[in-house]
């Protein structure tokens, strides 16, 4: 039997490879206003996997790592103490304080719609098994590299900042880390035209990190 080689991981790896250390400050902005439309496509995604399968304990337990929570709170001009919410909506706060110029957000936002009605029109299915992709390591390994960036020095990027790190921390515990709550949702090359889309978005941002 042949053993099927996956393409996603190399795209996966190719964000990872992206100039992130040579970010200007302007060039963060706009990568955290991107990434907030896959912050809304992958609430989406963990909304339908829950309709999909009700009665999957540990989909809920992601659904209540990722939809409703307070687990980013507190943090200053975003979230109160304890206060819940979805983390797109986190990202919605985080972008709400941004300094970025309004014609390169207005240029984000016709991207964002773009992008959100391709992965939109993805099957369910195909949606459901992107969540490990993302939670297993992919997201963790992705904003690591985000990490790398030099220039926070602006209140909704150091917000951003606590969003990505915290996102290390909630995903990475192999037991018990939301990567552990959808492993058995088992991806195949489906997903590609996903992350695809994702390094897209981020490079049409920020077009420096694929100089
Ligand atoms: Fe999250
Ligand atoms: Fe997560």
């Amino acid at each position: 039997m042949l053993l099927q080689t996956l393409s996603y991981p190399q795209v996966v790896e190719e964000i990872c490879d992206l100039r992130w250390s040579d970010l200007s400050r302007d060039d963060l902005l706009a990568v955290s206003e991107a990434y907030y439309y896959f912050s809304v496509q992958f609430r989406e995604a963990v909304e339908i996997a829950c309709e999909t399968y009700p009665g999957d304990h540990k989909l809920t337990e992601l659904r209540d790592g990722e939809c409703d929570t307070n687990n980013l709170s507190p943090y200053p001009g975003v979230a109160e103490p304890k206060e819940k919410m979805n983390h797109d909506e986190f990202m919605r706060r985080v972008l709400a304080m941004s300094s970025i110029d309004p014609n390169v957000r207005a240029k984000l936002k016709k991207l964002g719609a773009a992008y959100l009605a391709q992965v939109r029109q993805t099957d369910p299915a195909t949606l459901i098994m992107s969540l490990p992709s993302y939670e297993d390591g992919g997201l963790e390994r992705v904003f690591s590299a985000m990490l790398l960036a030099r220039d926070w020095e602006e209140p909704s990027l150091k917000a951003f900042q606590h969003f990505l790190v915290g996102h290390v921390r909630l995903d990475s515990d192999p037991d018990a880390g939301h990567g552990a709550l959808c492993r058995h949702l088992v991806p195949d090359d489906r997903i590609l035209p996903l992350w695809n889309a994702f390094r897209d978005i981020l490079v049409e941002a920020a077009p420096i990190l694929a100089n």
